[in-house]
């Protein structure tokens, strides 16, 4: 039998970061990128689906022209453990070769993903490549990897809310929040 409420905002036990936090975080960000690109070309790639919400916010602060693409990575199962595997299930259609890169994250947790990613986009020689963060979980890192921009610093608990995901739920709260305790033992997972 499913807890879940009908209002998501119902399943929240914390909220850790509020809409204003983020949005004021990520103006910064756009305002740093744009200084630190100006005068450049880029393309952003955001990693689905978990980093869509950000990356929506993100370039709508950033001023220099860019393109942007999207590619899939699935790294976990529905569990909240790494598999340590990395497969691309939808990949860019944009040839980077030569171009500025900005690969778009929404959580770097062990890294393993992030590593793959790199690794596979610096074999198609771009010009640059630097990794944006919204949420880096250093501490649950299996490989050391270091974001070129993070929006926070978090902890080890297990967060949703803004793209993050719990078996696909939360991903449209406005907010970064803990959910309820009951919400880990649905048995609903997808
Ligand atoms: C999450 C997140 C990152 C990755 C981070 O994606 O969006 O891509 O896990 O974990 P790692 O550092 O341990 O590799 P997920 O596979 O849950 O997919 P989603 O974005 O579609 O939710």
């Amino acid at each position: 039998m499913a807890h879940f409420s009908h209002n998501v905002h119902e399943d929240i036990k914390k909220v850790l970061l509020t809409e204003e936090q983020i949005r004021k975080r990520v103006a910064e960000l756009g305002a740093q990128i744009s200084e630190d690109y100006a005068g450049k070309e880029l393309v952003v790639i955001f990693v689905l689906k978990g980093a869509s919400i950000f990356f929506a916010d993100l370039i709508r602060s950033i001023v220099v022209p860019i393109r942007i693409d999207s590619i899939a990575a699935a790294s976990y199962g529905n569990t909240t453990k790494s598999s340590g595997t990395v497969r691309i299930e939808k990949d860019i259609e944009t040839p980077i070769e030569g171009k500025h890169v900005l690969l778009v994250e929404d959580i770097i947790d062990t890294g393993l993903t992030l590593s793959y990613l790199k690794a596979y986009f610096e074999r198609q020689k771009p010009a640059s490549l630097r990794v944006i963060t919204l949420l880096d979980k250093p501490v649950a890192r299996k490989v050391q990897l270091i974001p070129d921009y993070n929006g926070f610093t978090v902890g080890n608990e297990f967060v949703v809310g803004y793209g993050l995901d719990y078996a696909q739920r939360f991903r449209n709260l406005p907010y970064i929040a803990i959910p309820k305790d009951y919400v880990w033992n649905d048995e609903e997972k997808e």
